[in-house]
């Protein structure tokens, strides 16, 4: 019995963590709910979409620098359709879905994939 008492507690803690996620917890999971489909949770865009677009990898130091955050924010809300080296490359605009917080917190996001 005291076993079973001490399994609840912690099961009861491990709840607690996730519905009390914390905010860069809720950021991730942002993350890739909108972007992950294509640049991959970690950014490096080893994904199907990512495959057939030619999507870079945002990990490196020369992805961090071409990219301002003007330009990934402008990016986010107005999305992407363009031909590059043969390939078709469609993000969807998020300017509607999306509110400034939010953008900027994935700019952060963007910005913390850099590899240390
Ligand atoms: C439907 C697939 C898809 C989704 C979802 C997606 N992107 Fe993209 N994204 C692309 C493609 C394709 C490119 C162009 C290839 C590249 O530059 O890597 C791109 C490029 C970018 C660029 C570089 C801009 C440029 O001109 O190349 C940024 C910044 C970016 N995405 C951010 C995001 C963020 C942040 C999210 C989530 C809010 C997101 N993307 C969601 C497909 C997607």
């Amino acid at each position: 019995m005291k076993k079973l008492g001490l399994t609840l507690i912690a099961v009861g803690a491990l709840w607690a963590t996730n519905s009390f996620a914390g905010d860069d917890e809720k950021l991730a999971r942002m993350w890739k709910s909108k972007c992950g489909s294509c640049h991959g949770a970690d950014g490096k865009g080893e994904t199907k979409q990512g495959k057939k677009m030619g999507i870079a990898d945002m990990t490196t130091a020369a992805w961090q620098k071409e990219f301002t955050d003007e330009k990934i924010k402008e990016t986010i809300m107005k999305g992407i359709s363009r031909e590059k080296n043969g390939k078709q490359q469609d993000m969807d605009p998020l300017e509607k879905e999306l509110d400034a917080a939010q953008i900027d917190q994935l700019v952060k996001f963007a910005r913390s994939l850099a590899k240390k």
